[in-house]
């Protein structure tokens, strides 16, 4: 299997800051990370980096080129703005890779149709978005990315704000598609509970490092939890 990603001592950050260093990792094609830190470890900024949205400080990276990427932003406050239903806005998404010549047609409603059964929206096809529920906005979301037919899917903190019947309904419609797919996916969360049972391999994320774990296990669970308890109240770390 080729990699999709690679560095080598890569620093990450920002102008006057720099978040993480010395990295040196690669992620597989077909592999799913669970990318797992504090609030402000630097999850969302090593992302951004990954997609060539902000610079690398210092250090290698490569990403495979052929390999189409979607990448699901942390969740923010702008739906309620949209006043589309749940079909035009994965209508949007498919129409992103229509040539000019094209005009949206049946091949784009039937993606639409099947990004909407593998996420179970088809009956909330046409609700307006701002009145899906949580998990519902959260799988529209992912349905919105599906239809480009992604190699890659980037996932920065998708079960942030779910409860756990939304968080367990989106993680299993999260590992159909990946297996259906053949999905490379990176998912970050800072529950780790949520990415047991889907990621093979954890990155995690402290004091500008990323430790890579083969497995999660009770010890690390608990030792991951008072060392997120330690950054909230802004101790050291034991
Ligand atoms: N645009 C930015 N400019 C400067 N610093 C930033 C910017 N975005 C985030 N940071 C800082 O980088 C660090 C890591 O942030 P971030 O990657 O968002 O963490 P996480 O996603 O793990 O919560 C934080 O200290 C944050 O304040
Ligand atoms: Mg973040």
């Amino acid at each position: 299997m080729s990699d999709w990603f690679s560095s080598r001592e890569l620093s990450v950050g920002y102008n006057r800051q720099k978040v993480l260093e010395n990295l040196t990792c690669h992620i597989t094609t077909g592999e799913t990370i669970g990318l797992v830190g504090a609030n402000g470890s630097g999850k969302t900024t090593l992302l951004k980096t990954m997609l060539g949205l902000i610079p690398p400080l210092a250090g290698e990276m490569s990403t495979a080129r052929d390999k189409i990427v979607a990448y699901i932003p942390q969740a923010h406050e702008v739906d309620e703005l949209f006043p589309f239903t749940l079909r035009e806005i994965i209508e949007m998404g498919a129409s992103a890779e229509l040539k000019p010549w094209q005009a949206p047609g049946s091949a784009i409603s039937d993606k639409v149709d099947a990004a909407l059964l593998q996420t179970g929206l088809i009956e909330k096809a046409e609700w307006l978005f701002s009145n899906l529920s949580g998990g519902q906005k959260q799988r529209a979301i992912l349905a919105q990315a599906l239809v480009r037919r992604p190699d890659v899917m980037i996932l920065d903190e998708p079960t942030r704000g779910l409860d756990i019947v939304q968080t367990q309904h989106f993680l299993s419609t999260l590992e159909q598609l990946r297996q259906r797919n053949g999905l490379t996916m990176i998912f970050v969360s800072h529950i780790l509970e949520d990415i047991v049972g889907i990621a093979g391999r954890i990155f995690m994320l402290s004091d500008c490092r990323m430790q890579i774990l083969s497995e999660l296990n009770a010890d690390s669970i608990v030792a991951f939890k008072k060392h997120l308890i330690a950054v909230a109240e802004n101790k050291n770390y034991e």
